[in-house]
């Protein structure tokens, strides 16, 4: 997978379909970017870096050193030393300097992949990896960093990460490190982001890539609803199934870059990392920064290959949860049911009423504890409410338990009201700014979990409710961003660390969760799908998707977020009509078809919607429990997006052996005499023959090449917001 050529001192990776290839020269040895793309067989061609054209390497012209360094395809950029595009690392050395500029000094190839120290990041599990370590320095500020590239040959993905070391005698302050920088020719791209809002996360949004810098990113102290810590470059035109795409996804949950730059010279510099801003860690003589992962992957075949590597990568290779191969228990949600409005006699009736309908765990949301009648106070008092949970906490876990249902509960664990026994107890422990008001949102501080006792503190209260009753299932919150940053535990000198020190105390909670709690299922949420990243999905094996459980803009929410991330991973809930966010009223079996795209579950009063709703949810179980398997694990096709056509909506899964597939069908606009619609499947074997059982439709039996070349009829269905579930398996 990793061969390095002497003479030509070029680095090349394989994959099963792509080659990425660096190169080492000159006598100062820069490391530079020589080729990612398709495969391909040589591994001389160091010419693709233009050393031979103007104006050269610096020996053969130091005259120019300047605009070599400029234009120069690097993998490891400097600052302020010649190269003005976006530099990969910038410090303040011992005498105040920015400066910096790394090359190379020697590599090694390994087999396997190591963990990174305290942060989430992929492992080979029963595949082959192979890793390259690529140390570089700067001897005139006694600087090191090793840039780190592991091959996942089967699913076409390349992972690189940066440990930075101060061999200095003295400290220096790291202000910036990009986990992945990188050169290419620009040719005819575009970017792909994940943009949105809350209740409106990740919606795909391509633009053209102007001159200069063209950047998103998070300074919210999580990934957030407004950026997806991922961005892809994709030829002009690409669809599903055309086009050259490169992806890029950051395994962080903290403030990030995601940058293409287009230079004078119409090259782009590709960039990913901790967002600079808001960032200044303090290394000691001797101390290390390691720097998150950076996924990559290429696919010369449109976004859907790029989408199918990613699910298969973070199913098989980031995902660590013993859930993340099995079904979940189908759960009801009371939040959208009762809010703040509840208590045990009320959550029986929920329970008891879900049972009987086939639902398989009660999930106790917001409002249980301290003296939490709205979101007004009491975050950090993780004591029951006995006022509304009468009887107590394990009381209520058992009977319902006893109803023949599991239980689960809510916590938001980073979080202080300023109204609540900790807050009055410990003001020192909130995120704040000596000397200014913090601004409250939801009225609610964040917690300094710099400091080590307030981690304590957290964990502590979290692992005491969990062991006061039968409890397996949490949903772990975050509703409100960063701002203030300011600690009142970090000294002067550190200040600039809070950002991430706080991300990598939010993993060490996590990682002490899900090892005294191994059995627990953890979904993580963050005022919907604030935080829908592939760090959180290193301890978790689902994400809450989005507090927008609307059907037709789960439409858009899901099909942003499964571009990279697996279905397995996407919390979707069927919830009450008029929608609570949108106003607008779907048909019950259409929020049933779209929710199986995700986990699926429950999120009303089911003793309070209609017979008819209640009547249909057997049924919605049993079809959840028959294609989950399939959704789960299978390969992901995007037929059709209403984003783009403003109609409807069509998404295939096909199981790994391709012997069946699942297709959800949504028309949101119901259309005036038009001919039915002819659907061009996707993934199947051509020589397969498979039976097609669409609802309402006669049973008809074709062939895999029929099915994806001349197609399928739908008939137009009748009405707005319709769904249909097609099953195709083989005879
Ligand atoms: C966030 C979550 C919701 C719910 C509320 C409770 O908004 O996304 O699902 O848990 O908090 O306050």
């Amino acid at each position: 997978m990793i061969t390095y050529n002497r003479e030509k001192r070029i680095f090349k990776l394989d994959t099963a379909n792509t080659t990425y290839m660096m190169g080492v020269v000159d006598d100062e040895k820069f490391l530079g970017h020589v080729y990612y793309g398709d495969r391909i067989s040589d591994d001389g061609v160091d010419y693709l870096m233009r050393i031979y054209e103007m104006p050269y390497v610096p020996t053969q012209n130091p005259r120019d050193r300047g605009s070599f360094l400029d234009t120069f395809p690097t993998e490891f950029a400097g600052s302020y030393l010649g190269d003005y595009r976006e530099g990969s690392i910038r410090v303040r050395d011992k005498f105040g300097h920015e400066a910096v500029q790394m090359t190379y000094r020697s590599h090694e190839i390994m087999s396997g992949k190591s963990a990174l120290k305290g942060l989430p990041s992929t492992f080979p599990g029963d595949e082959g990896v192979e890793t390259l370590a690529i140390t570089m320095a700067d001897d005139s500020i006694g600087l090191e960093a090793v840039l780190y590239y592991s091959v996942f040959e089967k699913e076409d993905c390349i992972v690189r990460s940066v440990t930075v070391k101060n061999n200095d005698d003295a400290p220096i302050h790291l202000t910036k490190i990009m986990s992945m920088t990188m050169d290419m020719d620009s040719e005819d791209f575009e970017l792909l982001t994940l943009h949105g809002s809350w209740a409106r996360e990740r919606q795909i949004d391509i633009r053209p890539l102007g001159y200069g810098k063209n950047s998103v990113g998070s300074l919210r102290g999580e990934s957030s609803h407004q950026e997806n810590p991922f961005m892809a470059v994709v030829d002009k035109g690409t669809t599903q199934d055309r086009g050259r795409v490169y992806g890029f996804s950051f395994v962080y949950s903290g403030n990030f870059i995601a940058q293409a730059e287009k230079t004078q010279f119409d090259s782009l510099r590709l960039s990913m990392g901790i967002h600079p801003d808001c960032f200044d860690f303090k290394l000691e003589t001797g101390d290390s920064f390691v720097a998150p992962e950076v996924v990559m992957t290429y696919s010369n075949a449109g976004l859907g290959k790029m989408t199918r590597n990613y699910h298969d990568m973070y199913r098989q290779h980031l995902i660590r949860s013993p859930y993340k191969n099995r079904k979940r228990p189908v759960l009801i949600n009371n939040w959208e049911a009762t809010y703040f409005d509840f208590d045990t006699d009320k959550l029986l009736d929920i329970a008891r009423e879900a049972k009987s309908v086939g639902i398989e765990m009660l999930v106790m949301d917001d409002g249980w504890f301290g003296r939490r009648l709205d979101d007004n106070s009491s975050l950090g008092d993780w004591y029951v409410n006995e006022e509304k949970i009468k009887g107590g906490l394990k009381y209520l876990v058992d009977e319902v338990n006893k109803i023949g249902l599991k239980f689960g509960i809510w916590m938001e664990p980073e979080m202080v009201s300023p109204d609540s026994d900790l807050y009055r107890a410990h003001p020192d422990w909130a995120i704040a700014l000596p000397n200014r008001t913090p601004s409250r949102s939801r009225n609610q501080f964040v917690l300094d979990l710099s400091r080590p006792e307030v981690v304590e503190y957290v964990y502590g209260c979290i692992s005491s409710v969990l062991k006061s009753a039968n409890i397996e299932y949490l949903k772990w919150d975050m509703n409100r961003q960063i701002c203030d940053p300011g600690s009142l535990y970090l000294g002067k000198e550190n200040q600039g660390e809070l950002c991430h020190r706080f991300v990598m105390a939010v993993y060490e909670l996590q990682e002490r969760l899900i090892t005294d709690f191994p059995e627990l299922l953890l979904e993580n949420c963050s005022g919907g799908g604030g935080r829908f990243d592939p760090g959180m999905l290193y301890y978790s094996p689902q994400i809450w998707c989005s507090d927008d459980t609307d059907a037709i803009e789960r439409l858009k929410i899901q099909e942003g977020t499964a571009l990279v991330y697996p279905l397995s991973t996407m919390g979707a809930h069927v919830s009450d009509c008029p929608n609570h966010i949108t106003g607008r009223v779907t048909p019950f079996k259409t929020r049933g078809d779209v929710a199986l795209l995700g986990t699926f579950g429950y999120e009303l009063d089911v003793t309070k919607i209609s017979k008819d709703e209640v009547d249909q949810i057997p049924a919605q179980i049993e079809t959840y429990h028959k294609y989950n398997d399939l959704v789960r694990e299978g390969d992901y096709y995007r037929l059709a997006s209403f984003r783009e056509n403003h109609s409807f909506d069509c998404v295939q899964i096909v199981s790994k052996d391709k012997s069946e597939a699942l297709i959800v069908f949504v028309q949101v606009h119901g259309r005036p005499n038009c001919h039915s619609r002819n659907l061009r499947l996707d993934g199947l074997d051509p020589e397969k023959i498979y039976k097609v059982e669409a609802e309402n439709e006669e049973i008809i039996t074709l062939h895999g090449d029929t099915l994806m070349k001349a197609g399928l009829m739908i008939a137009n269905p009748w009405g707005d917001n319709v769904s249909i579930l097609i099953h195709v398996h083989q005879v």
